[in-house]
């Protein structure tokens, strides 16, 4: 492991953060054009049982990283998850359970296209030990599901939700805004149709353009700034009045059904990431490492558990750490930034309060929470701590 810089600040942890682990399946049916994620489309029969064998390669390769920590949430995203199967993931799951403990009643989720649904799959997912289906929706206007590429109709996606109803208790749906030619009416409908299913979760994300996708080389007509915002205090509007709390920027839920393993990524928390193009953060007793694995499925399953390991130096952290915090609507104790750094608060004092002075955070010295404002221009807030 390579040297740790010290400067200003030493870092120290009297504890170590709840830890974390993702798994990430890179296959899906067809490349949407928005997407940026490590996705591949794939051709053939996927190659399940040398994956999930390079994931538990990966894994035991991390364990002596994480001796002796209990795994407090799981997440198997993508890429599709849902076209890998139930055998498969129950393999993945066994495996992991046998090499790292598990908090009892850890939350375990799953995300699923609904143009791969089907309710045996969803039992099957159930009875490996996932306790969480999230549903990649993304719009219930069949015009837009085919400018955005998905491979599902608004029927489809309807059947899905139903499917995992039946199967989950909690069911996370994914919707997109700012959509091309989007009208603030359609959005809300979308966003009307997704609360009437009464899930316990919802995310609502405005459609961007990232560069190396399809819609980024030849862009789609999308709604003004203003039609994009009006869309989202529309979302939260709406959100609210069915119950659900805001609680970060594109991510609400009825009170107790926050996903945990998103949480403990915007509260800093470690995380063990797997898989193809998987990265991940780790704490030990004075440094921080973050450490990413080749994005390309063939080579990862070819080299399984070579990973790149660089240290986050203490000047890096309190950016790091505000980057995540500060999407969250409340906000974190105060007490967060040296638990999950490692560093004194002096290390931002100034800077909160240079912060707080400019009307971005909150005068609260029980809490790091952005204002209003500061959620707003939330670039404007991160700035200030840039090493
Ligand atoms: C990790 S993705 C994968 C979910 C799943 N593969 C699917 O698409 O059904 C999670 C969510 O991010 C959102 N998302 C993906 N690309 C986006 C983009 N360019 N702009 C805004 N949201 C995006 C979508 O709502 C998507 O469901
Ligand atoms: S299904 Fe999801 S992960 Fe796959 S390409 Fe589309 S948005 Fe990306």
């Amino acid at each position: 492991m390579s040297a740790v810089v010290r400067a200003p600040h030493e870092v120290r942890f009297a504890a170590l953060p709840p830890l974390a682990l993702y798994a990430h399946l890179p296959w899906c049916v067809r490349k949407c054009p928005y997407c940026d994620f490590n996705s591949h489309e794939k051709s053939d029969a996927l190659p399940e049982r040398e994956y999930v064998d390079a994931l538990v390669a990966d894994l035991e390769g991390m364990l002596p990283s994480v001796w002796g920590r209990r795994v407090a949430s799981l997440f198997i995203g993508g890429g599709t998850p849902s076209l890998f199967a139930p055998e498969s993931i129950d393999a993945f799951l066994g495996a992991v359970r046998a090499r790292v403990p598990l908090e009892p009643g850890a939350e375990i989720t799953l995300e699923a296209n609904p143009g791969t649904a089907e309710a045996g799959r969803f039992r099957g997912y159930r009875a490996a030990g996932v306790n969480r289906l999230s549903l990649g929706i993304q719009s219930f206007d069949d015009a837009q599901l085919k400018a955005l590429g998905r491979i599902h109709s608004a029927a489809e996606a309807r059947a899905a939700i139903e499917m995992a109803q039946a199967v989950f208790d909690n069911v996370n749906l994914d919707i997109m805004y700012g959509l091309p030619q989007q009208t603030l009416a359609e959005a809300r409908a979308d966003t009307r149709a997704a609360l009437a299913f009464g899930t316990t979760h919802f995310s609502a994300y405005q459609l961007t353009l990232e560069p190396n996708t399809v819609f980024y080389r030849k862009p789609p007509p999308l709604p003004a700034h203003d039609a994009c915002a009006d869309m989202q205090l529309a979302v939260e509007a709406l959100a609210a009045e069915a119950g659900f709390e805001h609680y970060e920027t594109s991510a609400f839920a009825r009170p107790g059904m926050r996903c945990r393993h998103n949480l403990n990524y915007w509260e800093f928390g470690d995380y063990l990431g797997l898989g193809a193009g998987a990265h991940g953060k780790l704490s030990f007793a004075d440094h921080v490492t973050r450490h990413e694995r080749a994005k390309q499925p063939r080579e990862y399953m070819a080299q399984a558990g070579s990973i790149v390991e660089k240290p986050v130096s203490a000047r890096e952290l309190p950016f790091e750490f505000m980057l995540n915090a500060l999407r969250l609507v409340q906000g974190v104790p105060a007490g967060r930034f040296e638990e999950r750094t490692g560093l004194p608060r002096a290390a931002v004092a100034r800077r909160l309060a240079a912060a707080e002075e400019k009307g971005l955070l909150e005068k609260d010295p029980a809490r790091i929470r952005p204002t209003r404002r500061g959620r707003l221009f939330l670039n404007d807030l991160l700035q200030l701590f840039l090493a």
